[in-house]
């Protein structure tokens, strides 16, 4: 038998969003309820990285989403990037060569949206990009691969930002690029009001607004480097010492399997108000963000919600795709260095800094999007 593609004639006046990773699931949620308002076909296909309950159905809860029509559930078992990518582009592709769409849109730059677009591209269906044009400039990261390949192999680049349409420009991409803003401005718009109604979670750690520090921490070049765990455990030891306030640290699954293998959790127990928690859902985590004193993060959304929510952000890491968020004055850049950190802290906590600066996000950004793809469908 041939190798096939589907023809332009094959395919439906349908749309496919693919998901898998936690802050995908949160980013499509906007574009979802777009899709739905408008009564458009389209159906979801889980690409199955995440799976554990607090990194996948608590969202679609938490978000009041449709659940997905596809979900393959052998991707858990996978260790490896190649092995995980294939195994979700062939779930992808099944999905796709029975419901045949003629559009496949895939959000972000986990593994889920290299194979949702890989997928679709080798089937001839056109592939769409939100998130696309950023660009940490290091290649040492998994999500900068993805960057690259997804935004090389898109046909619609949706980019949050003119910063990130100006890189897509630098990289002589193919497709057509949109400036549509990103719509995890929608998300926290539609979350952060129900959150402070709905969530009781600052009662339940007695925490005061203002009066607490929140911190995440899952990123793979910081987590699997046994050097950067300790620097990071030191950055915490330190905060605690330097300010009385308690420190809120939802924990990622990836993150506590490498804390209990570098033996790390006895040291943190130690640590004086700091409070371990598991993943949580994103109503009681929009309520801690948009309350806190201030955030410490290596999480891409987390540094652009901050932003949104006028929270200063310390981000743990050595560089971010994200700079709009530094250049209005919103986030630091401070590595896992104790030195730096602590810095970071000062400036924004002694010098009073004030939280006017504006987000670079857009507004309105999932009906942008929407819009685009509406008309592409209409063109079929
Ligand atoms: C992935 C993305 C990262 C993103 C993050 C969002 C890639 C290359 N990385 O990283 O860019 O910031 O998602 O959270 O795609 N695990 C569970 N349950 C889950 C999910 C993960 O236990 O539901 C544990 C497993 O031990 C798993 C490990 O975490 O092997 C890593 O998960 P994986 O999905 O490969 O990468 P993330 O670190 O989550
Ligand atoms: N988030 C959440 N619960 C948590 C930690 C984070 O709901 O315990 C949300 C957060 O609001 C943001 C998203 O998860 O929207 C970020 O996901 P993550 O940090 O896993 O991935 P990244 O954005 O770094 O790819």
């Amino acid at each position: 038998m041939k190798l096939k593609i589907l023809t332009k004639d094959e395919l439906k006046s349908k749309i496919a969003v693919i998901v898998g990773t936690r802050p995908g699931i949160i980013k499509f949620s906007p574009v979802i309820k777009e899709l739905e308002r408008r009564k458009i076909d389209f159906f979801i296909i889980h690409t199955g990285q995440h799976y554990s309950s607090n990194m996948d159905r608590a969202f679609f809860e938490d978000l009041e989403l449709p659940m997905p029509k596809y979900i393959n559930r052998r991707v858990k078992e996978c260790r490896f990037h190649g092995e995980q990518t294939a195994e979700m582009i062939k779930g992808v592709e099944k999905a796709l060569l029975k419901e045949k769409p003629y559009i496949v849109i895939v959000g972000g730059d986990a593994n889920t949206n290299l194979a949702g677009a890989i997928a679709a591209r080798k089937l001839g269906i056109m592939v769409a990009h939100m998130e696309a044009g950023l660009r940490s400039h290091d290649w040492s990261m998994p999500e900068e691969h993805n960057r690259v390949m997804i935004d090389h192999i898109s046909e619609l680049l949706f980019t949050p930002t003119e910063i990130a349409r100006r890189n897509l420009i630098e990289d002589n991409v193919k497709g057509k690029i949109f400036v549509t803003g990103n719509p995890i401005v929608d998300a926290v718009e539609l979350h952060s009001k129900l959150a402070n109604k709905k969530s009781n979670i600052l009662k339940k750690y007695s925490l005061n607004p203002k009066e607490y520090f929140l911190v995440t921490f899952h990123r793979e070049e910081n987590v699997d480097i046994e050097k950067r765990i300790q620097n990071f455990v030191e950055c915490l030891k330190s905060l605690t010492s330097k300010y009385n306030y308690p420190i809120v640290f939802p924990i990622h699954p990836r993150t506590f399997n490498r804390f209990k293998y570098f033996g790390v959790f006895e040291k943190m127990k130690k640590i004086k108000r700091l409070y371990l928690l598991e993943a949580i859902g994103y109503l009681d985590f929009q309520k801690l963000l948009c309350n806190s004193l201030l955030v410490l993060t290596d999480s891409g959304g987390v540094q652009e919600e901050a932003c949104i929510l006028k929270v200063p952000c310390v981000t743990l890491r050595e560089n971010t795709e994200r700079p709009e968020t530094v250049d209005v004055g919103a986030n630091i850049i401070a590595s896992t260095d104790p030195e730096k950190v602590i810095k970071a802290i000062e400036f924004f906590i002694g010098s009073k800094t004030k939280r006017n600066w504006q987000h670079p996000f857009g507004k309105k950004c999932a009906k942008k999007i929407v819009d685009i793809l509406v008309s592409e469908l209409e063109r079929k």
